[in-house]
């Protein structure tokens, strides 16, 4: 195993996208930024420098960090952030994981420019599980503002409305030839008859889960979070934010152009929406493209356009993340010690006191929030979670992040607003190392019912099943899938609906789980499971590094 050293420079640089230029938040002036790429076993150290005017911290999305808690990254929850001028060094080490995940910032919104891809290799001397690629390709999906970000989050805490939505789906931070001024920049995929490669994609955007198609091509799937899956074959992929496919794509189409194309998908009813797509072209080097028209004779070869699902299109999105296995029977916990129940959705509360001359500018003059089981999470200021968790420092959060939701009722059903403003609290809830455990994800339909892609931090996890309507504990158990379950790190549960979720609590920390869609962060859809040490040094935590951040 190796030890790969990076310097990630957080820096403001102008980056011109949609026919203008804006002074964005990049690594080292990259937008996106580096691709890291290390095999199964290597240790990764990448020194973080802040010369930026916004704090930020940078999480490595779906790693482990088995022991390494202190590197995780999430804002006041695992550490302070890094200060304009500041700096902090991450180490890890990349234990039994394999294919694709990313890293990015996890301070207010700066991830929408901060963030790129993390490739997992086989341990040296193993190879895939599936035909070796010819070419690999990776393919961040995300988001671009015709502004700041951070303008755009900050203006909606003030008026408790909803931030605007963004200006383009982008793919490796091009919004692609059918926005304005976009041409040129179009990411080219290439390809040759017969090949096999190896697309990896990631949904890196903000807010938005994204269907993906490739036109007249089949895509294998083998691998998802960085965790393989039993190969199944598809032309739509749904992905939330914060999930990775690894999909097989082979060159048997007649040599031409084809778009790679993303575009929202969106369960959320009565929304005002932006249909656009976001595209890349796939190539077939032997028709001799150069860089800057691609023509046979005199006319000039346009790529062929994939039929894309509907903004709406529940059904496609929910066969396709049924269709996930693990490739062979794994061991799932049959028995578990915790048995948990979350609701996850909107809310809507009064106006803040200081708001009253001014109405909120959400529905009917509230302001959106956001809850797991009523709790409206918020962060602290003083110190990170992790730190008083690990040092019993009193006054930073509070365990009693309750196991269940305060009243059963129908959540899918047409819930009155005034029936469940949520309230806000730092709260944790605490997991006995080695504890086994299993947690309801429901959906409520509150404001409106959504798809809330849920991330855990510090886990994989195995998704037994999921489903539509209120989870039913007598009938739904039976369609648990306790033999090849797909593991992962982040579960897109389905709107008016629900998931369900298990884990072994084997790694001692303070590990948030949120729904990766950032502005529901803000809103507070978010807690922490604080899991202790075990008996001896191999099942515990280490002190914090020397140069950790501290908050004041
Ligand atoms: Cu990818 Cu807490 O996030």
């Amino acid at each position: 195993p190796k030890a790969h050293h990076h310097e990630f420079v957080i820096q403001a640089t102008p980056v011109k996208r949609l026919c203008k230029t804006h002074n964005t938040i990049t690594v080292n002036g990259q937008f996106p930024g580096p691709t890291l790429e290390v095999n199964n076993g290597d240790t990764l150290v990448v020194k973080v420098t802040n010369k930026a005017r916004y704090n930020v911290t940078i999480h490595w999305h779906g790693i482990r960090q088995m022991r390494t808690g202190w590197a995780d990254g999430p804002e006041f929850v695992t550490q302070c952030p890094i200060r304009p001028g500041g700096s902090y060094t991450y180490r890890f080490t990349i234990q039994g994981q394999e294919g694709t995940l990313w890293w990015h910032a996890h301070s207010s919104w700066l991830r929408a420019t901060v963030y790129g891809a993390l490739i997992i290799h086989p341990k040296q001397g193993d190879s895939y599980p599936f035909t070796k690629p010819n070419r690999q390709a990776t393919l961040l999906l995300g988001e671009w503002w015709d502004g700041n970000p951070i303008d755009v989050v900050r203006r909606a805490t003030r008026t408790g409305a909803a931030p605007n939505v963004s200006n383009a789906y982008t793919i490796n931070g091009q919004p692609g030839d059918l926005y304005s001024c976009s041409s040129k920049g179009t990411v080219i995929v290439p390809i040759d008859s017969g090949e096999t490669n190896l697309l990896r994609v990631i949904n890196a955007a903000l807010n938005q889960p994204l269907f993906f198609s490739v036109a007249n091509h089949k895509l294998t799937v083998v691998s998802a979070d960085a965790s393989y899956t039993k190969p199944f074959t598809t032309k739509v992929l749904m992905l939330g934010p914060g999930q990775t496919t690894d999909v097989l794509i082979t060159g048997d189409q007649p040599p031409s152009r084809y778009y790679l194309a993303a575009s929202a998908y969106f369960s959320a009813q009565n929304a005002a929406f932006d249909n656009t797509t976001t595209t890349a072209i796939l190539e077939y080097k032997s028709i001799r493209c150069n860089t800057t028209s691609c023509k046979k004779g005199k006319t000039v070869i346009k790529p062929t356009m994939p039929k894309l699902p509907a903004f709406n299109d529940t059904n496609t999105a929910s066969a396709f993340t049924k269709s996930f296995r693990s490739p062979r029977k794994v061991e799932v916990p049959t028995e578990i010690d915790e048995n948990l129940f979350f609701t996850i959705g909107l809310g809507l509360n009064k106006c803040p006191k200081h708001f009253r001359s001014r109405r909120c500018q959400g529905p009917n003059g509230t302001r959106f929030t956001a809850s797991m089981n009523n709790v409206s999470f918020v962060l602290p200021n003083n110190m990170s979670i992790l730190q008083a968790y690990q040092q019993n420092i009193p006054g930073v959060y509070t365990s009693d992040f309750p196991a269940n939701p305060p009243r059963k009722f129908d959540y899918t059903g047409n819930v009155s607003r005034s029936l469940w403003q949520p309230s806000s609290g730092t709260k944790g809830y605490k997991l006995k190392y080695g504890s086994r455990v299993q947690v309801v994800l429901q959906d409520t339909s509150i404001v409106t019912p959504e798809d809330h892609p849920i991330h855990l931090h510090g886990y994989d996890f195995y998704i037994l099943a999921e489903g539509f309507g209120n989870f039913n504990p007598k009938t739904d158990t039976k369609m648990f899938n306790l033999v090849d379950p797909p593991l992962r790190n982040t579960v897109a549960v389905p709107a008016n609906g629900w998931a369900v979720i298990r884990f072994v609590a084997d790694n001692p920390g303070a590990w948030m789980m949120h729904c990766h869609l950032d502005v529901h962060i803000n809103w507070g859809l978010a807690m922490v499971f604080l899991v202790d040490n075990g008996v001896g040094e191999l099942q515990s935590i280490e002190p914090p590094p020397a140069d950790y951040p501290l908050c004041s």
